[in-house]
């Protein structure tokens, strides 16, 4: 396992990303616990961007539970089609809210987030945990975040599950 992160001051967020990817790949190939990864995986995406919420929700049954993040504390169970995240476990995409007070449907877990992106983690075409992320500043996130968010998840999905 990686026992260190290699933050370098000063990288655009693309940059952090790919910065990040490789280290994101070796933290989790020395482990086989899937919480343990998820659980680091928050921490490491804690500590690249100080997003205001990241983390996960993992699907049991016909609900989503949260898993492990970093953040305050978030609601425990979405039902499929509710929210951001239970929109993007129905419908099987990405979903970028740049501004959560006009998505309908939108799960406030804190009324500090104002942007959102959540992206799902699918196995054999079924999603088996969904990754989300919040922000505290409205359209923070954009294609670049999808783009690298889409490689994590890669990872998690062909490595981590
Ligand atoms: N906003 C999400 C709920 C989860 S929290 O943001 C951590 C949603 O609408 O699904």
């Amino acid at each position: 396992m990686a026992e260190h992160l290699q933050l370098t001051k000063g990288l655009s967020r693309a940059e952090r990303y790919v910065e990040l990817i490789p280290q994101i790949r070796s933290l989790v190939l020395g482990e086989t616990d899937v919480i343990a990864n998820l659980a680091n995986l928050s921490a490491v995406l804690k500590a690249a961007f100080d997003f205001f919420w990241v983390g996960f929700y993992l699907v049991k049954g016909q609900e989503l539970v949260l898993g492990p993040f970093q953040g305050s504390v978030a609601c425990t169970r979405i039902q499929k089609g509710k929210g951001v995240c239970g929109a993007a476990w129905k419908e099987k995409r990405v979903i970028l809210v740049p501004d959560v007070d006009r998505f309908p449907g939108h799960i406030a877990c804190s009324s500090l987030s104002k942007s959102e992106i959540v992206v799902p983690v699918i196995v054999d075409g079924d999603v088996r945990m969904i990754l989300d992320v919040d922000s505290d500043i409205l359209n923070d996130f954009s294609e670049i975040d999808e783009k690298y968010l889409k490689q994590i998840v890669k990872i998690i999905a062909e490595e981590i599950i």
